[in-house]
């Protein structure tokens, strides 16, 4: 099989994200790729492809959002989708309704097979009035990401 991970990312977490699920598939005896979405030109040819973004403003990001409508929608391989997110484990639950939400409508986009949620990481602590509209708890470490988890759904797929 041959799977392509396409990612867009700000920070570089997704970026990573999506390199360690291609190593792990890698490792399994599968082909797999990441490349960001700016460097995709052609879907076709692939067994699978995996889609993942951050979250800003409980929204992916625009170029990723016109990538899943634009071209991956058009794709026949089978998809899924991974946004990730600092505020939907530890956030308040009309933070986590509305990423839920957006990452509904992105799958229903793709006709994803799957969808997950992955932690994120942030550069700096939030400012106290963030975390109070967040509900981030005050220890929250900057780095979230769940390796275990990543390689669970990684697995599935
Ligand atoms: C400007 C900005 C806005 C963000 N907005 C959200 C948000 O609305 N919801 C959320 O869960 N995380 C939000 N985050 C957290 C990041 O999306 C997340 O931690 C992710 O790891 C960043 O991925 P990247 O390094 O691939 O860009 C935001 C981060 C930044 C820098």
């Amino acid at each position: 099989m041959d799977y392509l991970i396409a990612y867009s990312s700000k920070t570089g977490t997704t970026k990573e994200i999506a390199e360690r699920i291609a190593k792990m598939i890698e490792e399994r005896g599968d082909k797999a790729e990441a490349k960001p979405i700016s460097a995709i030109h052609d879907l076709s040819g692939y067994d699978r492809i995996i889609l993942g973004s951050p979250v800003n403003g409980m929204k992916v990001l625009p170029e990723f959002n016109a990538f899943c409508r634009e071209k991956a929608s058009a794709c026949n391989a089978p998809k899924d989708l991974f946004l990730v997110s600092y505020m939907f484990e530890n956030g308040r639950s009309m933070w986590k309704k509305a990423l839920q939400k957006e990452k509904t409508r992105l799958a229903e986009i793709l006709s994803a097979r799957s969808s997950e949620f992955f932690g994120g990481r942030i550069d700096k602590q939030l400012p106290g009035f963030a975390r109070l509209i967040f509900g981030i708890p005050r220890d929250t470490p900057l780095d979230i990401r769940n390796w275990v988890a990543i390689e669970t759904w990684t697995k599935s797929l």
